[in-house]
């Protein structure tokens, strides 16, 4: 890397259970997000399902990305109803130095990530605190009040990109570590800090993740992508899902959709990631061949659709001079894929009501409130959200989701999923299509139907007049609602600064968690950067630097912190031990 601080320094558990008891109880909050918006399930629809065979309370979660990487976003994750977690790709080069900003979702989605910002260890101790943490919050009254019965949830590896990193000692010592994580788990138990010390004994698996879904660069061989999928089956007892790239549906009927038919012409495609890629009938050949291989080791083998379409980087706003395309424009693209995978592999996909096919279909392409409902009567388990989660609201946006699938079936009549697939399939059924994923390609391809992912139907970000300061602006909280990693906080103005500060409410950064992905800029109204012209508070040294402008390092004291920097140390210091400041307790820091 040429800087030498981590992009992310994720908070140790003690800071993490102590900051949820005190703004839970203090500002009916929870990592910033309203425990209204806390996801309970109805009483009157079911939306249990499975999982790679395993159950889980509903159909929906994060995709690998930004929502999966740390375990506060977990636990976001799963407070607003996600309960299948496609945790963030790890792969044996874990110290990527990312360009920065990385997350555009003005209008189209796109990003220029790949991979995990953590170290090996430092993603498997992020991803056992969050099954801990998620095995306690279900457990704690405040929480389960709130939830009812949460229902069981599930952890999906993502790994990649390569065979010979797969098989190095240090990947195969983390995947071994994922099967069997009973001494990470204990150690964390043991750091469980008051109010929760009364469930160190709370029941976990030791297993933090049966199946692995495998994600692949541009121009993986397919021989590679199968020598993958048999040696993680084989050497590491996973269960796995390929998950396919867009570029499979050929440039020519890329090319239809995203320009002819959408109108997205100022996002060039790269014709060589065409001709690199895997091809659509070796990639027939292949899925066949593993679901064979599969069956033949008693694994589970399934299939994700998509990853995001690389795209010429033209709009400059990101680094680089490719970027990876999500969101709404790859809805349409990798739905039509998923009807023509259908229809050339039949009885293979286990789609709609065919139960007995071998090989479940993941999905994760725009996804969002309006289509949910759709995806999940396709058959589709689990369906996986990533750019939705970036735009205002943030986690929030899940909840709708699943309220906006319960509706559906609320008004169909369906009380659970089954029922409500075996509609989905009578409705495409009955005006003339096979199965229901060819119903919903062939809606896709009407005017009326793409009307809505169509590049004059997404309005970009609004904007006023003001200019962003270290104190006071319009107060929206959108930086709050899409930072994915709960970076941007919301403090009361404190009664001592009644003088100087107009505003309610002051925007922080907790440096400390903040990687630069630029979210917020986005989406910020006014001129600036949330994350870097609002007080950047560190409460460890990691990333810590004296000179970086706006920042300020925290040090517990009793009653609250010391804070360190510049010319408003005073001020900021007032706000963070303000009656309304930071919640996070000094002493779970100083314990750590
Ligand atoms: C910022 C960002 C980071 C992502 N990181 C990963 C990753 O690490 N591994 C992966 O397999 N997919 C990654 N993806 C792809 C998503 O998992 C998902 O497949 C894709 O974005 C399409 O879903 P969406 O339209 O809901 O975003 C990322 C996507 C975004 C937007
Ligand atoms: S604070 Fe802004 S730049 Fe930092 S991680 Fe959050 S959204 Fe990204
Ligand atoms: S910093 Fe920007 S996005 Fe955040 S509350 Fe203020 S105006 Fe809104």
């Amino acid at each position: 890397m040429h800087d030498q601080r981590p992009a992310l320094a994720p908070w140790p558990l003690e800071v993490l259970l102590g900051r949820t008891a005190v703004e839970s109880e203090r500002d009916g909050r929870i990592f910033d997000l309203p425990l209204a918006k806390i996801w309970r399930a109805p009483a009157d629809v079911n939306l249990a399902t499975e999982v790679m065979g395993h159950p889980v309370a509903t159909p929906l979660g994060p995709a690998a990305g930004p929502h999966t990487q740390l375990a506060q976003n977990i636990v976001l994750s799963w407070l607003t109803g996600g309960r299948t977690f496609e945790l963030k790709t790890v792969q044996i080069l874990d110290a990527l130095d990312i360009p920065r900003p990385c997350i555009d979702m003005a209008t189209a989605g796109t990003n220029v990530e790949w991979s995990q910002e953590l170290r090996l260890e430092e993603s498997l101790e992020e991803y056992a605190k969050a099954s801990l943490m998620l095995g306690v919050l279900r457990e704690w009254d405040p929480i389960r009040a709130r939830t009812g019965v949460a229902g069981p949830h599930l952890f999906e590896l993502s790994v990649g990109y390569n065979l010979e990193g797969i098989r190095t000692e240090r990947m195969a010592g983390f995947l071994d570590a994922v099967s069997d994580a009973s001494t990470i788990l204990d150690e964390l138990r043991g750091r469980i800090p008051d109010p929760f010390r009364s469930f160190t004994d709370v029941d976990l698996p030791s297993c933090l993740a049966h199946s692995a879904t495998l994600s692949t660069f541009h121009g993986c061989p397919p021989d590679e992508i199968e020598a993958i999928v048999q040696h993680l089956m084989v050497r590491h007892g996973l269960d796995v899902t390929v998950k396919l790239n867009p570029t499979l549906l050929g440039p020519t009927r890329v090319k239809e959709i995203l320009h002819d038919r959408l109108g997205w012409t100022d996002l060039h495609l790269v014709p060589e990631a065409f001709e690199e890629d895997l091809q659509f009938d070796r990639a027939l050949e292949m899925l066949m061949d593993l679901d064979a291989f599969a069956q033949a080791e008693g694994r589970r083998f399934g299939v994700k659709l998509t990853n995001t379409l690389v795209v010429e980087n033209h709009a400059g706003r990101l680094p680089g001079e490719r970027m990876y395309l999500s969101g709404h424009p790859l809805h349409v693209i990798s739905a039509t894929l998923l009807a023509d995978l259908d229809w050339a592999l039949p009885g293979l996909l286990r789609l709609g009501v065919r139960d007995d096919s071998p090989s479940p279909v993941a999905f994760s392409a725009g996804v969002d409130r309006e289509n949910v409902a759709d995806l999940v009567g396709l058959g589709l388990e689990p369906v996986t959200v990533c750019s939705d989660l970036l735009r205002p609201g943030g986690y929030a946006r899940q909840t709708l989701m699943l309220k906006s699938l319960c509706e559906a079936m609320r008004n169909a009549g369906c009380a659970d999923l089954p029922a409500w697939r075996a509609h989905c399939d009578a409705r495409a059924l009955a005006d003339g299509y096979e199965t229901s994923a060819a119903a919903y390609a062939a809606r896709l391809a009407t005017p009326e139907g793409a009307a809505r992912y169509c590049q004059e139907a997404v309005a970009p970000p609004k904007r006023n007049d003001g200019v962003l300061e270290l104190w006071d602006c319009c107060s929206c909280n959108l930086c709050v609602t899409v930072c994915p990693n709960d970076a941007m906080i919301r403090l009361g103005s404190p009664a001592a600064l009644d003088d100087m500060l107009e505003k309610k409410w002051q925007y922080l950064c907790l440096a400390d968690l903040c990687n630069d992905c630029g979210n917020c800029t986005t989406f910020c109204p006014e001129l600036g950067s949330p994350h870097l012209a609002k007080p950047r508070l560190h409460l460890t040294d990691r990333k810590w630097d004296s000179h970086e402008p706006n920042s300020y390092f925290l040090t517990p004291a009793p009653g609250g912190f010391v804070v360190a920097g510049d010319a408003y140390a005073g001020e900021v210091s007032a706000v963070v031990n303000g009656d309304r400041g930071l919640p996070v307790r000094g002493s779970d820091l100083t314990e750590s």
